[in-house]
């Protein structure tokens, strides 16, 4: 979407950047010109996705292990990044940990758990990279990934919903604390984008031949993962220069499809809508 080298001269760091929405963004960022340190908890699929994403774009990202939860690890990122590619530019909050179940069947440490990788992680990151950045007279831009239920909720995922709707609010507030900083904070909303860590936690195959994800989206279909990253890259970019304090939603209408009081009447078959038509008028008529 951007022109060739749009990004030369930044440095991003991906939290969760190994696998699934993270290394596709990643891949963008690196094929945009821009260094990229990513992170994660396991090594190997962090040492995977660089040879991985060295092969596709001819660009090394640099990676540090690391457990959001952990504010030394964070700080540590923060530190190596620094010493290999210099000054960072961004900070894109991706990392998350999420599943589908019915809240009561929830411990209290399953619910920990969620928030912790989510609204921990999320700002752990957010404050070290904040202090950095204000300690050290830098720009940078902070990019949040939510959902589309951190705005409205939904059940079987509250501890998500819960984190994920902290993630918003956090995003809001530094957008106009921070904005005297030359920090910009926005977040993306995505819908349902096949990942193999969402899909086998959220869609479990014995759910999916019931569910059909697709079809809940106006569009007709779930999201592309070069779609999302070309929002991110605007997104990370001066091009957004504006931009500040914003979520994006990017899901093919599906959160309105579900919200919109007559919605369901797409289930009317067409021939159908004469006949209610014409029962419409004679009622009308007979007042
Ligand atoms: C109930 C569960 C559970 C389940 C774990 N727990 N899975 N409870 N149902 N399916 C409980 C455990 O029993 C334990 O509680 C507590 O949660 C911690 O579990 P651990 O396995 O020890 O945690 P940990 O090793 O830290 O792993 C975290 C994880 C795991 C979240 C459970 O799935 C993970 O690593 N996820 C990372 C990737 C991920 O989730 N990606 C999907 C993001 S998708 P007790 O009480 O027994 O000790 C996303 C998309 C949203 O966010 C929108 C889509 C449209
Ligand atoms: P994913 O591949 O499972 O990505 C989650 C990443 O977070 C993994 O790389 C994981 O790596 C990392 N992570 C988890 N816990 C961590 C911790 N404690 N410390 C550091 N890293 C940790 O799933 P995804 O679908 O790409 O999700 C990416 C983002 O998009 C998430 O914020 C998710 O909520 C959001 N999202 C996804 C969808 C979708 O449809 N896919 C929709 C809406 C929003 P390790 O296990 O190696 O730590």
């Amino acid at each position: 979407m951007l022109r060739d080298n749009a990004l030369e001269g930044n440095h991003f760091v991906v939290t969760g950047g190994a696998t699934g929405l993270g290394k596709s963004m990643t891949k963008y960022f690196l094929e945009l010109g821009a260094n990229v340190t990513i992170c994660s908890r396991k090594e190997d699929k962090l040492l995977a996705a660089a040879d991985e994403l060295e092969e596709q774009t001819g660009k090394r990202p640099f990676y540090v292990v690391c457990d959001v939860r952990k504010y030394d690890q964070v700080e540590n990122v923060i530190k190596e990044a620094t010493a290999k590619h210099g000054k960072i530019t961004g900070l894109l909050n991706n990392a998350a940990g999420n599943f589908i179940s019915p809240t009561e069947r929830l411990s209290h440490k399953a619910f920990d758990t969620i928030v912790d990788i989510v609204l921990k992680g999320s700002y752990y990151f957010t404050l070290a990279m904040g202090k950095h950045w204000i300690a050290n007279g830098i720009k940078g831009v902070m990019l949040n990934i939510v959902t589309t239920y951190a705005s409205t909720g939904s059940g079987y995922v509250v501890p998500s919903a819960s984190a994920k709707a902290g993630v918003l609010a956090m995003t809001r507030s530094l957008a106009v604390e921070w904005a005297k900083y030359g920090i910009r904070s926005n977040a993306i909303a995505p819908g349902p984008f096949p990942t193999k860590g969402a899909w086998d936690r959220l869609f479990p195959e014995n759910l999916r031949a019931q569910f059909d994800e697709a079809g809940k989206v106006p569009i007709g279909r779930v999201g592309e993962h070069q779609e999302l990253a070309n929002l991110a890259a605007y997104l990370m970019s001066d091009f957004s220069a504006y931009m500040n304090g914003e979520v994006v939603t990017i899901d093919g209408g599906e959160w309105l499809k579900g919200a919109g009081e007559f919605n369901h009447l797409d289930a009317i078959p067409s021939p159908l809508w004469d006949d209610i038509a014409k029962a419409i008028k004679t009622n009308t008529k007979a007042k």
